[in-house]
């Protein structure tokens, strides 16, 4: 049985005082022993301190992008290291925002995947289609084809580190979710593939997230899906009262 896995991609929101204020309440709101896990990816700016407030909880701590150099001369990136200095133990990499507006490339976001596991960090990889490919039928062609360019030279052990979030880009941010049906069939093929890349027991060990405007109201439903393993929630989790009642409905 997999475990339920919640993260909250802040995306830029939240300066400093609003971060404190907004991991404060996500604590003081979790039960002692919430079944899932649960992940906070505050800006940069609030890494470090969100990190001391998450020092002994149950909560981990996730970056929303880096850089896959060591160090050097690449202004404003920030690297695997530093994220593991300040306490991250997941990153984001591949996110559709990264995608369109940063223009960045499935090799890119390869290059990011395979520095972040090796230097020990957990990768959240995003994919996804865009809405005109699902109206062309083409969304089992663009997972797939992310997936190989994302994923090349991974190996099976590092799956481990892994956790891939599907979210269809037409349901970011615009309050049209997938239907719990159409989630599970891209998720379901998405273990197939994982299956025939690597083995069953990789494929079975994998969390697959779900998002694009997942809300209190339509988790629930969303990950009784068998599998859709968690989510990934953009607008929905910088309210500690409906990011909890998402975590509460795993
Ligand atoms: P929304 O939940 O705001 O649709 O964003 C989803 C997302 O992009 C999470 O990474």
């Amino acid at each position: 049985m997999r475990k339920k896995v919640i993260a909250g991609n802040w995306k830029m929101n939240m300066d400093l005082r609003q971060s404190q204020k907004l991991v404060s309440e996500i604590l003081n709101g979790l039960g002692k022993d919430s079944k899932a896990e649960v992940i906070v990816c505050p800006p940069f700016t609030s890494l470090s301190e969100v990190s001391s407030l998450l020092k002994g909880t149950q909560v981990k701590l996730g970056a929303q992008n880096m850089y896959y150099e060591e160090s050097g001369a690449y202004t404003a990136e920030i690297s695997a290291e530093m994220l593991k200095s300040v306490g991250c133990e997941y990153v984001i990499l591949g996110h559709s925002e990264r995608r369109v507006i940063f223009n960045e490339s499935d090799e890119l976001i390869n290059k990011k995947i395979k520095t972040a596991l090796a230097k020990g960090l957990k990768a959240i990889f995003c994919i996804g289609e865009l809405l005109e490919q699902r109206e062309n039928g083409q969304t089992m062609n663009v997972v797939s084809m992310q997936i190989e360019k994302g994923l090349e030279g991974i190996s099976s052990e590092q799956m481990k580190n892994v956790i891939i979030a599907y979210e269809p880009v037409w349901a970011i941010g615009t309050g049209k979710t997938a239907t719990p049906e159409q989630a599970q069939e891209v998720h379901s093929f998405i273990r197939e593939l994982v299956a025939k890349k690597y083995s069953t027991s990789v494929a079975e060990g994998l969390i697959i997230q779900y998002g694009g405007s997942v809300k209190p109201d339509n988790a629930g439903e969303l990950l009784s899906q068998k599998d859709i393993d968690g989510a990934l929630v953009g607008g929905a989790c910088l309210k500690a009262d409906s990011f909890l009642g998402i975590i509460a409905s795993a």
